[in-house]
């Protein structure tokens, strides 16, 4: 189903810009600006800027960039008809629904039917649990102490015994199987047909930030193997992005101002129960720096729960280089042998477990003290020592590595100095972090334009109507950058209030990523021209860059001319010759044109 234009015009005007950002990214005002952490890579101090007069935003830091349903897209991964709707919802915009053709179904992306199946199945769960049928899972959620709030919150369901239940009921409401396939929901057997995944299973929905179902986990109820089942992943449902809770949960963590990170689905919900909010699960899977990047943009810093054992230190090790390397500051909550968080509050109520998180050290801190000891450097294994480092070449602060490397140093005994050669050959820089600086250069090693071009572009997108449009022709004629000079054509031809009115999306018809990262970057941080001063600016600029040409053409006219020289080459050196002298004659012409601006303007540049 396509959104007409004009709908999506109205959700665009309807959502400003900087209270739709806030909802993510906590902003300050700076300026005409506000700024705020970016979402899109880990930094401490802001780079992250929103334009509220031309409703754009802007990173200094990654070259991220655009309007606001681009930054919807981008921070919810959602598609553009995805963004367009959940900002109409947002801004109480009716968007025109109607009734799709067969035809038309078909075309509906895969993602937006898989979440309609998933929501099927999520409801048919739910209501197995409340049937006669959901009695032994209802009995057993008791025993483990949930509360009918928490039950229903998370939407906690019951998959029924049998190989088609679902698999029936999704049928009967015309959902093609081959979907519920995709989504997970049921399995092909040898012979063809379809089967149920869960049966007799206790089922957790897990949702994305918006509430959407992306997958589900099920759990025996009581002994048995495996005692976890979990859908696949599937176009919505991808391990590493989702954290359990956090779309339920993200205000409670925003007001603590941490995240309590635990493993299970079990741990966070008998948290939950007792008053604990601020939990977010991994759900068994290590943690990623995407789970890290998607913490930062609600959290100042997070409590991971580890095991006190052996299985748990590696797990530290490795979360730690993640936090590190996302700058987001990280606790290690060490639970006593043989609890997890589930038993601990249960034995211990919320307090005991909110003493545990109260005195929670920094994790560099346990770090040190768990993989070091106070053991000196004579017994430490070399191999071991390469090993647990490797992660501090990926510390991309080099004022935090370096006091990491201090105080390991201090606390093992050995020379500093000898320690970084240690780290340096560990190669573990390459692995964390790179990706993202690859990225940042390709976008901003493309600009290779002249900043006049890019500044002359800026200045007639901002003041559309008040620009002559033959003066701005004329310069692009001169425009060294083949796509600037494109685009500048383009926005010649359009509608002057089409330019003002989103510029962000205009931008996008740049192909080269560095130059639109370069002109959104001048967009958001330049002020207008008052009006005096615009024409004088424009012309200014406009000179610029025609003496600029010329000084091109006649360098690269100088160098042909030497080279025919060189070679001997009369017929040539002639030809070159007369051409000179005709840009010669040329740029005499445009001379008067000049002058009589410099009159008028008093010194211009
Ligand atoms: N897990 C999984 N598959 C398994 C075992 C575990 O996906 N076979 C995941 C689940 O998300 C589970 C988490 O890892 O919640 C932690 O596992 P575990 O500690 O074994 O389970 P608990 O969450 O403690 O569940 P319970 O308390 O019911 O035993
Ligand atoms: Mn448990």
């Amino acid at each position: 189903m396509t959104i007409p234009a004009d709908a999506v015009e109205e959700v665009r005007r309807r959502n400003d810009i900087v209270e739709v950002v806030s909802s993510y990214v906590s902003l300050r005002k700076a300026g005409r600006n506000y700024v705020g952490l970016c979402p899109f890579h880990g930094e401490k101090t802001p780079s992250f800027t929103v334009n509220r007069e031309k409703q754009i935003f802007y990173c200094f830091g990654c070259g991220e960039g655009g309007n606001v349903v681009t930054f919807v897209m981008k921070v919810n991964a959602m598609t553009f008809p995805e963004a367009i709707r959940h900002l109409a919802s947002r801004a109480g915009v009716s968007l025109p629904e109607r009734r799709l053709t067969a035809a038309e179904r078909e075309k509906v992306s895969r993602r937006e039917q898989i979440f309609e199946v998933n929501t099927l199945a999520e409801g048919y769960f739910r209501r197995s649990l409340h049937s006669p049928a959901g009695e032994r899972a209802r009995a057993y959620l008791k025993n483990r102490g949930l509360k009918e709030e928490t039950i229903e919150t998370f939407r906690l369901g019951y998959s029924p015994e049998g190989w088609r239940n679902l698999r029936d009921f999704l049928a009967s409401r015309r959902v093609k199987l081959e979907l519920a396939e995709e989504a997970g929901l049921v399995v092909k057997g040898q012979k063809g047909g379809y089967y149920d995944r869960f049966r007799d299973r206790l089922i957790f929905p897990i949702h994305d930030m918006n509430g959407r179902v992306v997958a589900f986990g099920g759990r025996v109820i009581g002994e048995g193997e495996p005692k976890y089942l979990n859908s696949p992943e599937s176009p919505v449902y991808v391990k590493g992005r989702i954290l359990y809770g956090l779309g339920i949960n993200r205000e409670a963590v925003r007001r603590e101002g941490y995240a309590i990170v635990v493993e299970g689905y079990l741990d966070l919900l008998t948290l939950w129960d007792r008053g604990i909010k601020n939990v977010v699960a991994t759900l068994g899977t290590a943690l990623t720096r995407d789970h890290v990047d998607l913490l930062r943009r609600f959290a100042d810093g997070a409590a991971v729960v580890f095991d006190a054992d052996e299985a748990g230190r590696k797990a530290l090790s490795r979360s730690l280089g993640l936090f590190l390397a996302g700058g987001l500051p990280c606790r290690a909550v060490v639970l006593p042998e043989g609890y997890d968080p589930d038993d601990h509050v249960r034995a211990f109520g919320p307090e005991g477990f909110g003493e545990l998180v109260a005195k929670a050290r920094p994790a560099v801190e346990y770090y040190i003290d768990t993989v070091f000891g106070t053991r000196g450097a004579v017994d430490m294994d070399r191999t071991r020592l390469r090993e647990s480092l490797s992660f501090l070449a990926a510390i991309e602060n080099p004022v935090e590595r370096n006091l990491f490397i201090r105080r390991i140093a201090d606390r093992i005994g050995v020379d500093e100095a000898v320690l970084k050669r240690e780290i340096g050959s560990t190669g573990g820089e390459q692995q964390v972090g790179a990706p993202e600086r690859a990225v940042r250069e390709a976008r901003t090693s493309g600009s290779k334009a002249d900043p006049l071009e890019v500044e002359l572009i800026r200045i007639f997108m901002e003041n559309p109507g008040s620009v002559p449009l033959s003066t701005m022709r004329e310069a692009l004629g001169y425009y060294e950058s083949e796509e600037l000079r494109r685009f500048g054509g383009r926005l010649c031809d359009l509608p002057p209030e089409k330019i003002g009115a989103d510029c962000a999306a205009l931008l996008d018809g740049l192909a080269d990523e560095g130059l639109r990262a370069t002109l959104l970057g001048a967009l958001v941080t330049r002020t207008s021209q008052g009006e005096g001063d615009l024409e004088r600016y424009f012309n200014d600029a406009c000179r610029q860059i025609r003496r600029k040409w010329y000084r091109r053409r006649h360098r690269l006219l100088r160098m042909a001319l030497l080279k025919a020289q060189e070679e001997g080459n009369e017929g040539e050196v002639r030809k070159l010759l007369e051409e000179k002298e005709r840009l010669l004659q040329e740029e005499k012409e445009e001379a008067p044109k000049r002058r009589n601006s410099e009159v008028d303007h008093g010194k211009g540049s």
